[in-house]
């Protein structure tokens, strides 16, 4: 497994010039695009790794799963989707238009940022004890103690997340976030700079893979009915307005963050973490994209064939 990892990565690696690092966060500007990393965990607990595995790097929008599975312990799947919705968008992650359409109730999905802040806004908790609560929830997740925010990323993005602010502040003069504002963008910035490797994306997969378990404590943090709302809602909105050629393509269910991180699940069998800064015009690792295509085909990983 770990060779042929290595021979995706070096088959795929001329394509990272043609991506570009995020940087409308300036902090994620200093990524080195040419960085590729890749780990896979199976349902036995085992893990195979290849490239720069252990390079750290902020989740970014990969952790709008883990705020929808804490919405959803806490608030219950039918309160969550009051308003969230649970449909594929056509804009792009950063979108604020259809909000401010009078016909339009609440943000498509939790997998864009509007959506993503509504339920970072329903995690149960006052000011940073949502945060806490979220830090301590993916800690059980991946069994590892020592996770935390990157200070630097988070005050980057604090500074200069207008369009957030301006999302946040929409969604609350439509009456979709309870308190304050402000408190809201907070917890939401501080979750996307949770730092993470390949191994920790992987661990994520294979709980989600495995019924909301971790293959190694086996403790069952969340009901396994979870994994049967973030799964399908990963397939659908997970790599945004380029989710329906994704599926196509790769066939296994994953979330990308503008960091260059993909989470992927492959239910029932693997956890997969693909980490490549080099973005293309989605917002999703451009050489992640073609590794996970090119394992989905050696593997036969695709959910639908
Ligand atoms: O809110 C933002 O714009 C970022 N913190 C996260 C966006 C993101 O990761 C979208 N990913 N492809």
């Amino acid at each position: 497994m770990e060779r042929l990892l290595n021979k995706l990565i070096e088959r795929n690696k001329y394509l990272t010039k043609y991506g570009k690092v995020a940087d409308y966060i300036p902090a994620l500007g200093n990524a080195n695009p040419q960085d590729i990393g890749v780990c896979i965990m199976d349902i036995d607990g085992d893990i195979y790794t290849g490239g720069d595995y252990n390079k750290k790097f902020t989740i970014q929008s990969i952790s709008k799963i883990i705020s929808l599975m804490l919405a959803i312990m806490d608030k219950g799947e039918e309160e969550v989707f009051k308003k969230v919705g649970m449909e594929p968008t056509v804009e792009p992650f950063s979108s604020l238009y259809k909000l401010d359409l009078s016909h339009c109730e609440k943000p498509s999905n939790p997998m864009i940022n509007s959506g993503a802040i509504v339920t970072t806004s329903l995690i149960e908790g006052k000011g940073e004890e949502k945060f806490n609560r979220l830090l301590k929830f993916m800690k059980k997740i991946i069994l590892k103690d020592n996770l935390n925010y990157n200070k630097e990323v988070y005050l980057s993005e604090k500074e200069t997340g207008y369009k957030n602010r301006a999302i946040a502040y929409l969604l609350k003069q439509k009456g979709l976030i309870e308190g304050n504002v402000e408190n809201i963008l907070d917890i939401y910035f501080k979750q996307c700079s949770i730092e993470v490797d390949c191994i920790d994306l992987a661990k994520i997969g294979i709980f989600i893979a495995n019924k909301c378990k971790n293959p190694k404590s086996k403790e069952v943090l969340c009901d396994e009915k979870i994994a049967s709302i973030i799964i399908p809602i990963m397939t659908t909105c997970g790599m945004y307005n380029f989710s329906g050629e994704y599926a196509i393509n790769v066939g296994i269910p994953s979330k990308s963050g503008v960091a260059g991180g993909i989470l992927a699940v492959v239910p029932g069998r693997y956890g997969i973490g693909v980490y490549g800064p080099a973005l293309d015009g989605y917002g999703n690792s451009i050489v992640g994209y073609e590794i996970l295509k090119d394992l989905s085909k050696e593997l036969n990983l695709s959910i639908f064939k």
